[in-house]
């Protein structure tokens, strides 16, 4: 018999990883095991996605080249130097010895002719972790050729492109787009892309929830090859289970508490990075959209700021914002096709540039995030850029007037109370600022940024139509600004937004694009409690009758009533972003 391996290393993060594709060219040695139905060849494809010490993540993946399975499949395997498989998934995994075995999930029995399986998983190892030289299928050894699709042995991956979005289309998520079609008039915005959340563990495999529905990760990415159709196509996904989430608010607490880092890493982000890796996906580029509002809390919501809440004390403390978002860069900027982008606020939040540090939310967030290079494998080269205003409501820009505007005598970033010595007038000033400050904290100087332009329209009748003439100076402001929230650090399903700017790249200098994140007509948080098993809790910040906190300098919320929870669908909210879009549909 003889045997040909190939084994292509590059080095992840310190440890070595292995892709190999096996190939035994011989009379198949029918072993034994439970044959469902005949398999007379296979060829299987072994993916070392991630190694570190002491533990590793991988994919096998098996095409039946033979007759279709249909009464369920068996694989098999032996690992020769003492590897365990600790956590499987997209199939039922058991190992006696150093045999593993992994049979069919039951709702999936069949395997067709020319059709694969995927099981993936995470094992340990110590000493060496060789790949197994052998695999069958329900009893059969795969001998299939070496021929892999969108693979050849020997190939390099392709460089990543400075934009992704260039020159790509964008992936249209079928079951946001179902739900849009399905309001009156939503057929006119159907078709735009939006981002893929994964929000909690169960919905890396699907988990019918309202947010993310039936289709888990894989579904997305297989239907994202058919919509590629050959030709570049850039697929979205947001990265969002931190430990201690959104801990400056409740409306999207999620089902990791603020010390299961361990979980955060083996559980959430190694099995979405052992899917990503599948070279069925080399072609697509991967844009990751990493823990929305997770850092800029550390900066903001902290002691000594009047603004600070035990939870974001408590992850400042622990530092598993820091450990969880650095983990996710390191691991998933290994993949060659995924571009990181990292959630950096927006300019109503971080456009605070002050010398003196207890108001100076700009340099310090550059800081920070500057601080995750060099941890866990995080290096400038894993991150693409970062995306401001993910879910918000803040505008582009503001057509009619200026923060340095002088009216009455008076400089308008001084005195106008919506202004409040912010720096910045709109997301794209502050986006291109931001930008250069994060490249003197490390980050490479070809980073590009985004800007979620989901919901930050503000069309409609109140639209103002030109500058003020009043010579007061929050008069002047008040009228002159498109922004129609009662504050800039109002969140929560905003009155009178509407959809923004189309998805479109390359709108302006070193912006990649204006892209749809936040799914419009996807709820920002339930206007009263409402029981749940999600990790979802009420924030008055969406009641509105909720007259606020020292986050939103004690204004009204400005929310609009009757909302379910964070990513439920919001029907009436839906109808106005598209009644307020701008520019008009
Ligand atoms: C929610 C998520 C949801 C996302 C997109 C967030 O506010 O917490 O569950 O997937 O919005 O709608």
């Amino acid at each position: 018999m003889s045997l040909r391996t190939f084994v292509r290393s590059r080095k992840l993060g310190g440890a070595l990883a292995a892709t190999s594709v096996v190939a035994l060219s011989a009379t198949a040695i029918v072993a034994g095991g439970t044959s469902a139905s005949a398999a007379p060849g296979c060829r299987a494809n072994y993916t070392i996605s991630n190694q570190w010490s002491g533990g590793f993540s991988a994919t096998v993946t098996v095409t039946n080249l033979g007759d279709a399975i249909s009464g369920g499949w068996t694989l098999e395997w032996d690992f020769a130097a003492g590897q365990t498989v600790q956590h499987g998934w997209n199939g039922t995994f058991s190992q006696a010895g150093t045999r593993v075995t992994v049979r069919n999930p039951s709702w999936s029995p069949t395997v067709g002719t020319g059709a694969s399986i995927s099981p993936t998983f995470n094992g340990s190892w110590s000493g060496d972790n060789p790949v197994p030289t052998q695999f069958r299928l329900n009893g059969t050894v795969c001998t299939g050729s070496v021929e892999t699709p969108g693979e050849t042995p020997g190939d390099t991956p392709a460089a990543r492109v400075d934009n992704p979005y260039s020159g790509a289309k964008v992936y249209v998520n079928p079951q946001w787009s179902e739900r849009a079609a399905a309001e009156p008039g939503g057929s006119r915005i159907a078709n735009q892309p939006t981002g893929v959340w994964l929000d909690r563990i169960s919905a890396i495999e699907g988990n019918d929830s309202p947010t993310t529905g039936s289709m888990g990760l894989r579904d997305h990415l297989d239907e994202a090859v058919e919509q590629a159709a050959g030709g570049q196509l850039v697929f979205q996904v947001v990265i969002y289970n931190l430990p201690g989430r959104d801990c400056a608010a409740l409306a999207s607490n999620g089902e990791l508490k603020a010390t299961e880092i361990g979980r955060y890493k083996s559980e959430y982000i190694d099995p979405i990075v052992a899917i990503l890796s599948d070279s069925k996906y080399a072609n697509l580029r991967i844009v990751t959209v990493i823990e929305i509002d997770s850092l800029p809390n550390l900066v903001t919501n902290v002691s000594p700021r009047e603004t600070a809440t035990d939870n974001c004390n408590t992850m400042k403390a622990n530092g598993n914002y820091q450990e969880g978002i650095s983990y996710a860069v390191g691991k998933l900027g290994d993949i060659p096709n995924v571009y990181n982008y990292l959630d950096a606020g927006h300019h109503g939040w971080i456009g605070w540039g002050d010398t003196q540090e207890q108001y100076d939310n700009f340099h310090a967030s550059a800081k920070l995030f500057g601080s995750i290079l060099g941890r866990n494998g995080a290096t400038a080269d894993k991150v693409a850029g970062f995306i401001t205003n993910t879910a918000n409501y803040s505008a582009l820009e503001e057509p009619y007037w200026k923060v340095e505007d002088s009216v009455g005598g008076k400089i308008v970033k001084e005195h106008a109370k919506w202004v409040d010595w912010n720096d910045f007038n709109g997301e794209i000033d502050f986006a291109t600022a931001l930008r250069s400050e994060l490249v003197k904290n490390g980050f490479n100087s070809n980073i590009g940024m985004l800007i979620d332009t989901s919901r930050n329209g503000w069309g409609g009748s109140k639209r103002p139509t030109g500058k003020s003439s009043a010579t007061d100076v929050d008069k002047y402001v008040d009228e002159s600004r498109i922004d129609k929230r009662i504050q800039k650090g109002n969140w929560c399903n905003q009155s009178g937004a509407g959809l923004g700017e189309r998805p479109k790249a390359s709108p302006k200098p070193n912006i990649d694009a204006y892209v749809w994140i936040k799914p419009p007509g996807e709820s920002d948080g339930a206007s009263k409690e409402i029981p749940n098993d999600e990790g979802k809790g009420f924030d008055e910040m969406c009641d509105p009758k909720y007259q606020g906190n020292p986050r939103n300098g004690n204004n009204p919320s400005g929310a609009l009533d009757n909302a379910p929870l964070s990513g439920h669908w919001f029907s009436a909210q839906f109808q106005e972003l598209m009644n307020n879009a701008y520019p008009p549909l």
